[in-house]
């Protein structure tokens, strides 16, 4: 059943479903012996670091796809660059409080990518600290909006610019638990 405020349905249960089965076998292959993640001789030590709160959804769906042996951790960001594109600055809400990150191989988990600014900042401040490697995944990927150059390694689908909510992601808090991610009525967020 579709939310009244839902104009229409984006990325249906059953197409998010086979979406991170599909990125889960890629991760599990990449981060295998021979996988393109894995170095000779060595295991990787694979952190999926869920990017709060948006990302809550994909990640416990993930992390259950996942064969290999994972870790979890989460950190909290809150980004400035939809409000203003010349600032667009990033602040961390709730850093990881591991000490040393030097023999992790983070995996990032993330809702969508609109600018690319939060995670193009999130890769470079965990190389900062010193993590083995920092690799990042996000389940909706809006291209044309983006103000960096940023790639992620794992996309689950390319988006249209439009507002959307659903299997985590919200608008001002509301609509995280719909099962489906669906485009949100534009009179939802302009009246009033
Ligand atoms: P970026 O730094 O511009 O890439 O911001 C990505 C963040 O903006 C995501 O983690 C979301 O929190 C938020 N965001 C961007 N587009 C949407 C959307 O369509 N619906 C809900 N949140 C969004
Ligand atoms: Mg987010």
């Amino acid at each position: 059943m579709k939310h009244p405020d839902i104009e229409r349905i984006l990325v249906s249960e059953t197409e998010i479903d086979e979406t991170v089965r599909s990125i889960a076998m890629q991760i599990d292959k990449d981060y295998s012996t021979g996988g393109r993640f894995c170095e000779p001789g060595r295991e990787p030590k694979l952190v999926l670091l869920c990017v709060l709160k948006g990302s809550v959804v994909f990640m416990g769906e993930l992390m259950k796809r996942i064969g290999l042996p994972v870790e979890i951790d989460f950190m909290k960001v809150s980004s400035y660059g939809n409000l203003s594109v010349t600032t667009g600055s990033v602040n961390i809400i709730l850093d990881l409080h591991r000490k040393d990150i030097s023999e992790l191989d983070i995996l990032i988990i993330e809702d969508i990518i609109d600018s690319g600014r939060t995670l193009s900042y999130l890769v470079e401040y965990l190389k900062l600290k010193g993590a083995h490697s920092v690799r990042t995944c996000t389940l909706l990927d809006k291209i044309d909006r983006r103000e960096v150059d940023f790639r992620p390694d794992y996309i689950g689908r390319v988006i249209p610019d439009e507002f959307v909510v659903g299997y985590g992601l919200d608008y001002a808090e509301k609509y995280r638990a719909l099962p489906y991610v669906g485009v949100l009525k534009t009179e939802i967020y302009t009246k009033k």
